[in-house]
């Protein structure tokens, strides 16, 4: 059983060592461990092209237009049953390079996608997507911040897990902790996120969340998205329901068929696709229109780009 730690800190800083106690926790239980920081790499940000959604459902494969040092990466993260990503805490929630990864996953990662092309593949007799992207796999989040701000860096952790749908351990958030080697307890913490990882693996089938219970009972996550109409709405999983005070404590209720909804299940995927396939459509109806040309013509000859000389 292969357990790959992933650090977003600075080289030798607080989120290597953390990563690394709890690779150390999850050797003690049997695992392989492989520590990866980030900043080892060279990691580009996604532009958004979407080649990679296209390509896979024409070649199967997840064809990127950049050429860098992600795709090693993924093959890491998808050889590896289990994984445990130490994430500084930037501006309340997960750093730049954080989101690049998530970024870089991309649609052509989400397991909606990845299961349609399969289907169509079968059906064409296409190639397939990689197999392994529809396996399940267990991850823990360690967030540590300087200070208190943490309130967005769950949230950030638990999207990031919700693309290849894969089941989330522990998503712990380590407070004032610029001097954290001084803490026996979060050293201590960090080791047991690494036994609880190593065991969730050993036994995908049974893995469940373990760490504390959040507000949304579905996905965990303590953000809330207020709209005005007096709906509440969870920013991880995006079920839509109501916040009531019982006893002094806040409750999230939604009705049952709002699981239907939920981002991080097939049917909440295919909901999804099924939108944005719609969306897509009709935008690309519209680039063939004068209209749209003459439109974006007006922007063209307004101004064009400011660039550094080089
Ligand atoms: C740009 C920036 C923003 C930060 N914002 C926060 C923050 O909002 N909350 C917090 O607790 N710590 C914040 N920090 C402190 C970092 O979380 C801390 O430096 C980091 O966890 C150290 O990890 P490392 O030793 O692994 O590099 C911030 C640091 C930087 C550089």
């Amino acid at each position: 059983m292969k357990i790959l730690g992933i650090s977003a800190g600075t080289k030798n800083g607080s989120n290597d060592c953390m990563c690394k106690e709890a690779l150390m926790g999850a050797k003690e239980r049997g695992a392989e461990v492989e520590f990866i920081n980030l900043f080892d790499l060279n990691i580009q940000h996604c532009t958004g092209c979407t080649a990679c959604v296209n390509a896979i459902f024409s070649t199967g494969r997840k064809v990127c237009s950049l050429k860098d040092d992600f795709e090693w990466l993924m093959e890491k993260m998808l050889d590896a049953d289990g994984i445990v990503f130490a994430v500084p805490i930037f501006e309340k929630g997960t750093p730049g390079i954080f989101h690049t990864v998530m970024d870089r996953f991309g649609p052509s990662a989400d397991r909606g996608m990845l299961t349609a092309a399969t289907e169509i593949a079968k059906k064409t007799g296409a190639q397939a997507p990689d197999p392994r992207w529809l396996q399940d796999k267990v991850i823990s989040y360690m967030s540590i911040g300087g200070s208190d701000w943490h309130t967005r860096t769950q949230c950030d952790c638990g999207i990031q897990a919700m693309t290849p749908m894969w089941t989330i351990i522990d998503n712990e958030v380590f407070q004032w902790s610029l001097g954290i080697l001084s803490d026996d307890s979060k050293v201590a913490r960090a080791h047991e996120i690494g036994v609880n990882i190593a065991e969730a693996a050993a036994d995908i089938p049974h893995a469940e969340y373990k760490g504390e219970p959040g507000l949304c009972p579905h996905c965990h996550c303590r953000e809330f998205f207020f709209h005005s109409d007096g709906v509440v709405e969870c920013c991880q999983c995006g079920i839509r329901g109501k916040m009531e005070i019982a006893d002094g404590k806040y409750k999230f209720v939604f009705p049952e068929e709002q699981l239907e909804h939920a981002h991080d299940t097939m049917s909440g995927k295919f909901i999804h696709s099924q939108d944005i396939d719609r969306e897509n459509g009709a935008a690309h109806e519209f680039r063939k229109t004068e209209a749209y040309k003459e439109k974006l013509q007006k922007y063209k000859e307004f101004i064009g780009r400011s660039v550094p000389e080089r």
